[in-house]
């Protein structure tokens, strides 16, 4: 398999837990993800949709939004931004700005991501950053609406997708320039090499956040945000602390993930993503 990356940047991924690629997918593939996934929320009737919004919040997680999350693992499904209702409960926005995200199966149910997700040159790079057996587990479009795209807090992705060694590795494509406006990411470089510190696993019907270490997240000069050209790749280790802030401008700032583990460690049960045994997660073939 060929190679994507050089030495420098496999040393700079060991180092920093962080790579960025500029440039990685062409104007005409991230608009192709953006009509399509403007085209997925024009079919979503929020009223169809199981009794009601799905708010995803990672502040909080209601019942309601855990039955969602758990539900969507192998399905496309729309997730509301917790800002988007009024007091009342009503949509404050058109709904096509009111969705947060798109998830989690988006690289296994939709032809359009699925195409995307399973770009040769993905395989050559998770292969690069040592991943043997590739499992694509899950992925998600993040729209950031503007004015109420909500805040993501500090966190690790191998929280959320667990396995035995650690395995997870993100892939983030900015579909829209990435600024400091509308909610870049944030890192913490070289954080990767610090503890897990929490697991958000299953417990009794519902999920609950167990903390593992008690190191405080990263703040200050261990922080710098990641401002990216729309089509630019970005991938973390999935221990990388990382966070973006709320949206307060008037652009949207659209990403898509993909995350990848290996199928050499072991998925845990108590994982909120399980997969049917007849329906696994697949590699890039
Ligand atoms: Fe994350």
């Amino acid at each position: 398999m060929p190679t994507l990356i050089d030495n420098e940047q496999r040393a700079a991924w060991r180092r920093d837990g962080v790579l960025v690629l500029p440039g990685f997918a062409s104007v005409d593939a991230v608009e192709a993800l953006k009509t399509r996934a403007r085209a997925i929320v024009d079919a979503f009737d929020p009223a169809a949709d199981g009794g009601g919004p799905a708010v995803f919040s990672s502040r909080d997680r209601a019942r309601l939004a855990e039955q969602a999350l758990a539900a969507s693992a192998d399905q496309v499904r729309c997730f509301f931004e917790e800002e988007a209702f009024d007091a009342d409960g009503r949509l404050a926005v058109p709904k096509a700005q009111a969705i947060n995200k798109i998830g989690h199966a988006l690289h296994d149910r939709d032809p359009v991501f699925g195409r995307f997700s399973r770009d040769p040159r993905l395989a050559a790079l998770v292969a690069d950053l040592g991943v043997a057996e590739p499992l694509l587990v899950q992925s998600m479009l993040i729209f950031k609406q503007p004015r109420i795209g909500g805040e993501v807090v500090w966190h690790q992705d191998a929280s959320f997708l667990i396995t035995d060694p650690p395995s997870v590795i993100g892939l983030w494509f900015a579909l829209e320039d990435a600024t400091l406006d509308n909610g870049c990411l944030w890192v913490a470089p070289g954080g990767h090499r610090g503890p897990l510190r929490e697991r958000y696993v299953q417990q009794g019907e519902g999920f609950v956040t167990e903390t593992l270490d008690a190191t405080p997240w990263p703040s200050g000069d261990a922080t710098r945000p990641l401002e990216v050209a729309a089509g630019t790749l970005v991938a973390f280790d999935g221990q990388l602390p990382h966070a973006s802030a709320p949206n307060r401008s008037a652009v949207s700032r659209m990403a898509y993930t993909l995350h990848v583990v290996d199928g050499r460690a072991a998925w845990s049960p108590l994982n909120w993503l399980q997969r049917r045994a007849d329906d696994p997660a697949r590699g890039f073939g």
